[in-house]
């Protein structure tokens, strides 16, 4: 399982990734975890949320751009890379971002995946709220935590993975 997700995330990272690609990627087919059967605490892992899952692989289906592949977005990295710090269980990740409906630009999602590649929290803004900043519980059995920030304008881009 976790190798399978493991291999998913890479492969991810890897390539450009067009539309079509992911399209035949078995995002929601790897696994237990979402099964309803199966949840509730043990080691099990993170609860699969579908809607989140989905929603992060529309995005990451666009392509996913690092302060190390900007791609078309060179010079922004600074104000588009999510930084995340724990305390605790709780996180917060932050994008350095405007937010500004008047000019059509904001940050638009952000999420974290844990250590096996599942979205454990994702929040959506529309563009009206004062900072791109989202905190998040962590379930049970988190040990990392990547974050992902995406902008209406600029794409998705991912931040470094911290150990929680
Ligand atoms: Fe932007």
């Amino acid at each position: 399982m976790s190798a399978h997700t493991s291999n998913r995330r890479q492969f991810l990272q890897n390539i450009g990734l067009g539309t079509a690609a992911i399209a035949t990627l078995p995002i929601f087919g790897c696994g237990d975890k979402d099964d309803d059967t199966g949840g509730g605490g043990g080691d099990g892992g993170a609860t699969v949320n579908d809607d989140w899952e989905a929603m992060a692989a529309d995005l990451e289906a666009a392509g996913i751009f690092t302060p190390d592949d900007p791609g078309e977005w060179e010079g922004k990295e600074g104000s588009h890379t999510p930084s995340v710090s724990a305390s605790g269980t709780s996180v917060t990740v932050v994008t350095d971002h405007g937010m500004s409906v008047d000019e059509d630009h904001w940050i638009d999602h952000i999420y974290l995946r844990d250590q096996d590649g599942v979205v454990v929290g994702l929040q959506m803004f529309d563009g009206t709220e004062a900072e791109a900043s989202s905190t998040f519980s962590l379930p049970e059995g988190t040990t990392s935590v990547t974050p992902y920030s995406s902008c209406n304008l600029h794409g998705l881009w991912m931040g470094d993975t911290i150990d929680v």
